[in-house]
C-alpha cells in the first residue's frame, strides 16, 4: 500500500509542478484511488500552495466542494489533504472513463481561492454480472456445425481495464465460444459456436456455464447458466417391435376380437413421436374389409367374417406414421392364420338319379350317384354319408366320398309308389355337423296285377218285362296297376248262345245291357261269366260269375176256370127253395200265371151290393147261402163274382152267375151233378199256390241272407267302411233293403217303386260306381 502511495505522491508532485507551471499556483491537482481508507493522504496542500503549514489554521483554510459528502479534509498541523469519506468512483461518475472531484480551497487574509482537483482512480471493485442468472437457448438438433448463437453480455460497473475483458465457457463437446471485442464502445460479447451436431434423442439438454472475466487485478468474474434445449426435429423413423408378426385366429371369431396389438416406437418427441397406425391395403383390398386397426393404440381387430374355407391365411401390412413434418413411417407384416372350425356342414350332391325306377328292378341296380363334400379341413371335413331310414335301398361307397345308391330289396309299386330316400352326411368335427338331402325315386309300374272283382260271383235281380237295352248291372274290376296296366276291358266269357241273345256288355264301362225283355213265366234265372282284362303287355285277366234272377211281376190276370166262363157270359145255378143256411151253391175256380202274391187269388162278391142271402169264401171261392129262403125273396139272383190276385196293382176277373130258386127237387138234381161234392177240395189249388209262395219267399229270403252273409264275409280292408245292407220285412208282406246312409225300398208294389229293374249293388265306393238303383 505504501509503495502505491509513494508512487502516487511522486505523481502528485509532478502534477503539482506542472500545474504550478501551467495554472500559476492556484490550481492543484491530486489523484487518489477510490475506496481508500479514511485518513489516506492525498497530498500536502500547504506545500503545494506554498503556504506555511502554521498559517493554514490562521488563514482559515476551507475545502469546499459541490458534493454533499465531505470527501477530503486537511490536517492543519501538517497541511496534509486526506480522505475523509469513502469514495466510490462508480457512484460518482458511473462508467465514464475519467472521474474527478473538484473542490476549492479557500484561504483568508488575504483571500485566495485555489482549485483543487482530485482525480479518483478506478480500482477493480466490481465483478462482471449478467442480468439473469440463467439463459435458455433453443437450438434445433438439425443445426449445422459452425452455426453461432449469441449469448447475453455481462455488465461490469468498473471502467476501462477493470471492465469485462473476456468470456470463458465450461468444457463441453458441443460448443465453443467465440468472443468478439466490441470496437469503439469496448463491449465484449460472446457467441456459442456449434462444434458437433446435436441429437436430441441422445442429449436433449446441455447445461453450460459462461464466465465473464474483467481485466482487473486480481480479475473478477461473473457466471451465467446457459441451458441449451435441443429442439426435436423429426429425424427418427418409427420402428415396429418386429418386422413380421404371426398370429392364429379361429375362423368365425366374433367381430371386434383382438388379433394383435402392434407396438411401434419413435424416438422423437411430441408430434414427431406420435404415431398413427394404419393398414395398407397392399393389393388385397379385402384386408381392410376384414381387419381394422386402432390408429392410436395399434390394435388390430376383426371387422369382417373370417372364413377358413375362403382364405386360410391373410397377410396384413400395417404402417406406423408419426405426425411430424415431413412424417416418417414404418411398415410391418402380420401373418394371420385362420384356424378352421367346424362351421361347414357336409354338402351332398346327387346325380344320375334313375326315376322312375321299374318295380321289378333287381337288387344292386344303381339308382343315383351321391357325392359328399365338406369345405372344412381335417376331421371337420371328414364326412360320411348314410341312409337314415330303412328302405330297400343302400349306399354303396365307391371311393373316397363317392357313393352309389343301389336297390337292396324288392320294390312293389302297388305297395309304395315312391320313396323319399333321405341321405344324411355327418362330419367328424366337434360338434359334428350334418346335412340331409332327399332323393325322390318314383317306382314305375309293370303289369304284375290282374284285375280283381270284389266277389267271385254276383247276383243280379231283374224285374220281368224290363225294357230291352236297359242296364241290368254294371260290373267293376279293380286293377292296382296304373295306366295301361290298369285299363280294363270287360267281355262275356264262354257264353252260350242263349245268354248271348239275352245280355251284352259294354267293354269299357262294364254295363250289362239286356237284349230282351225277360218273362218270369219263361225264365227265372240264368248265369254267365264276365272277364276283365287289363291292357298291359302281356295282359292279365280275371273273371266273375253273374247270376241273374228274374223277378215276377203281376202281369197275368186271374183266369176263371170252367165250367164258368169269363166275364160276359151268363152261368146259371139252381138252388131249392128249402135250402138250409150254408147251402152250397157253386165254387168258382181261377188260376193266375204269375207266382207268389201275384198268383194269390181272392174272391169277392161284387154284385149285388149288400146281398144278405149269399156269401162267398174269400179264398175258397165257394158260394153258399146265408139263411133260408123266404117268400119275399126273388126267384132269380144275378151274382157277379170278382177274382183278384194280390199283385200290385191287383189284376182281377169277374164271372156272373144267376142263382135261380127252384121249387122242384128235379131241377136241383140236374144241376147238382155239375157241383163238386167236397168242400175240402176247394182249396187244393190255392194250397199249392200258398206252398209255392212260401217256398219262393223262403228261397228268396235264403238267397238274400246268403248274399248278405257272403258280403259280410268278403268284407276286407278296402270295403270295410261300407256297412252291410239291412233287410227289413214289413207286416204287409213288403220288405226293404237299406244301407246305413241310404235306404232303398224294394217293394213289390207299383206305388212305391216304379222301376223295372232292381239291382243289389256290389259294395263299391260310391265314387267309383254311380247310381245303384237303375230306374227307367
Ligand atoms: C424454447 O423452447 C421452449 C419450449 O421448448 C419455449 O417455451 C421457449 O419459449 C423457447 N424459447 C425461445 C427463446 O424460443
Ligand atoms: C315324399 O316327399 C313329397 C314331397 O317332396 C311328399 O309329398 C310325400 O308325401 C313324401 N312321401 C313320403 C312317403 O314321405
Ligand atoms: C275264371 O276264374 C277262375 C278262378 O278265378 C279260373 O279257375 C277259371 O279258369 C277262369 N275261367 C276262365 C274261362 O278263364
Amino acid at each position: 500500500m505504501g509503495s502505491v502511495r509513494r508512487r502516487e505522491m511522486l505523481c502528485i508532485r509532478c502534477l503539482a509542478l506542472l500545474s504550478l507551471l501551467e495554472w500559476c499556483a492556484s490550481h492543484v491537482s491530486y489523484s487518489v484511488s477510490e475506496e481508500v481508507d479514511k485518513g489516506t493522504l492525498v497530498g500536502n496542500i500547504a506545500k503545494d500552495l506554498n503556504i506555511n503549514a502554521h498559517e493554514l489554521e490562521a488563514r482559515g483554510l476551507r475545502i469546499v466542494s459541490g458534493h454533499t459528502k465531505r470527501y477530503f479534509n486537511v490536517n492543519f498541523k501538517t497541511g496534509a489533504l486526506f480522505v475523509n469519506e469513502r469514495i466510490d468512483r462508480e457512484e460518482l461518475c458511473g462508467n465514464t472513463a475519467k472521474c474527478s472531484i473538484n473542490t476549492e480551497a479557500i484561504l483568508d487574509n488575504p483571500t485566495h481561492l485555489h482549485r483543487v482537483e482530485v482525480n479518483v482512480l478506478d480500482i477493480n471493485d466490481n465483478a462482471p454480472t449478467f442480468l439473469e442468472k440463467s439463459y435458455t437457448l433453443n437450438i434445433s438438433e438439425l443445426a449445422f456445425t459452425g452455426e453461432k448463437f449469441p449469448l447475453p453480455v455481462a455488465q461490469d460497473a468498473d471502467s476501462a481495464v477493470n471492465s469485462v475483458k473476456s468470456y470463458k465457457l465450461s468444457p463441453n463437446e458441443q460448443f465453443s465460444l467465440d468472443v468478439q471485442s466490441g470496437g469503439e464502445q469496448g463491449t465484449i460479447s460472446a457467441e456459442l459456436v456449434l462444434q458437433k451436431t446435436l441429437d436430441r434423442e441422445k442429449l436433449p439438454e446441455i447445461q453450460l456455464t459462461l464466465t465473464a472475466v474483467d481485466g482487473g487485478k486480481p480479475a473478477r468474474s461473473g457466471i451465467l447458466h446457459v441451458v441449451v434445449n435441443v429442439e426435436d426435429v423429426n429425424d427418427n423413423i418409427p420402428a415396429f417391435s418386429e418386422a413380421l408378426y404371426k398370429v392364429r385366429v379361429s375362423e368365425n371369431s366374433p367381430l371386434g376380437t383382438t388379433v394383435i396389438k402392434l407396438v411401434a416406437t419413435d424416438l422423437d418427441e411430441g408430434v414427431n413421436g406420435e404415431l398413427v397406425y394404419t393398414l395398407t391395403a397392399g393389393g388385397a383390398s379385402k384386408i381392410t374389409d376384414l381387419f381394422a386397426i386402432d390408429p392410436i393404440i395399434g390394435e388390430i381387430t376383426i371387422k369382417g367374417n373370417l372364413d377358413h374355407e375362403e382364405n386360410a391365411a391373410y397377410e396384413i401390412r400395417a404402417q406406423a406414421r408419426d405426425k411430424g413434418t415431413p412424417s416418417r413411417r414404418a411398415h410391418c407384416k402380420v401373418l394371420v392364420e385362420v384356424i378352421d372350425v367346424n362351421d361347414n356342414a357336409p354338402e351332398i350332391s346327387v346325380s344320375s338319379v334313375t326315376s322312375p325306377l321299374k318295380e321289378d328292378s333287381a337288387v344292386g341296380t344303381v339308382v343315383a350317384l351321391v357325392t359328399v363334400t365338406d369345405k372344412d379341413s381335417g376331421e371337420n371335413g371328414n364326412a360320411k354319408a348314410y341312409l337314415s331310414d330303412s328302405m330297400p335301398f343302400k349306399l354303396k361307397p365307391s371311393y373316397k366320398n363317392y357313393y352309389s345308391l343301389v336297390v337292396a330289396g324288392l320294390l312293389d309299386r302297388e305297395r309304395r309308389s315312391h320313396y323319399n330316400i333321405t341321405v344324411t352326411a355327418t362330419d367328424e368335427g366337434n360338434p359334428p355337423l350334418s346335412s340331409t338331402t332327399t332323393i325322390i325315386v318314383q317306382v314305375s309300374d309293370i303289369n304284375d296285377n290282374a284285375p280283381r272283382f270284389s266277389e267271385r260271383a254276383m247276383n243280379v235281380y231283374v224285374k220281368e218285362n224290363s225294357q230291352i237295352g236297359a242296364v241290368i248291372y254294371t260290373v267293376f274290376a279293380f286293377d292296382p296297376d296304373v295306366d295301361e296296366n290298369s285299363r280294363i276291358s270287360y267281355s262275356l266269357l264262354q257264353s252260350s248262345s242263349p245268354v248271348k241273345s239275352m245280355v251284352n256288355i259294354n267293354s269299357d264301362s262294364g254295363d250289362i245291357h239286356s237284349l230282351q225283355s225277360f218273362n218270369y213265366e219263361e225264365i227265372k234265372t240264368f248265369q254267365f261269366k264276365v272277364q276283365a282284362t287289363d291292357s298291359g303287355v302281356p295282359p292279365l285277366s280275371s273273371n266273375v260269375t253273374v247270376n241273374v234272377f228274374v223277378l215276377d211281376e203281376n202281369d197275368n190276370s186271374p183266369v176263371v176256370l170252367a165250367p164258368y166262363s169269363e166275364h160276359g157270359s151268363v152261368n146259371t145255378e139252381n138252388i131249392p127253395f128249402s135250402a138250409d143256411p150254408g147251402y152250397f151253391v157253386a165254387k168258382i175256380r181261377a188260376v193266375d200265371a204269375d207266382s207268389g202274391y201275384n198268383a194269390l187269388l181272392s174272391y169277392h162278391m161284387s154284385e149285388p151290393k149288400g146281398n144278405n142271402l149269399f156269401r162267398i169264401g174269400t179264398s175258397s171261392g165257394e158260394i153258399r147261402t146265408k139263411r133260408r129262403m123266404s117268400d119275399n125273396d126273388l126267384k132269380t139272383h144275378p151274382l157277379v163274382i170278382m177274382v183278384s190276385d194280390n199283385g200290385e196293382p191287383s189284376l182281377s176277373a169277374t164271372v156272373s152267375i144267376d142263382v135261380v130258386v127252384a121249387e122242384s127237387g128235379s131241377d136241383i138234381q140236374t144241376k147238382l151233378r155239375h157241383v163238386p161234392m167236397k168242400e175240402e177240395s176247394f182249396s187244393d189249388l190255392n194250397l199249392y199256390l200258398l206252398i209255392a209262395i212260401v217256398s219262393v219267399s223262403v228261397i228268396f229270403l235264403l238267397s238274400l241272407i246268403s248274399l248278405i252273409a257272403v258280403k259280410c264275409y268278403r268284407t276286407d280292408g278296402s270295403f270295410s267302411r261300407y256297412s252291410a245292407p239291412v233287410i227289413t220285412t214289413h207286416p204287409d208282406g213288403s220288405w226293404s233293403y237299406s244301407k246305413s246312409t241310404q235306404q232303398y225300398d224294394v217293394c213289390f208294389s207299383s206305388d212305391t217303386l216304379k222301376s223295372d229293374v232292381v239291382v243289389f249293388p256290389a259294395p263299391f265306393p260310391p265314387a267309383d260306381r254311380g247310381a245303384q238303383v237303375t230306374t227307367e
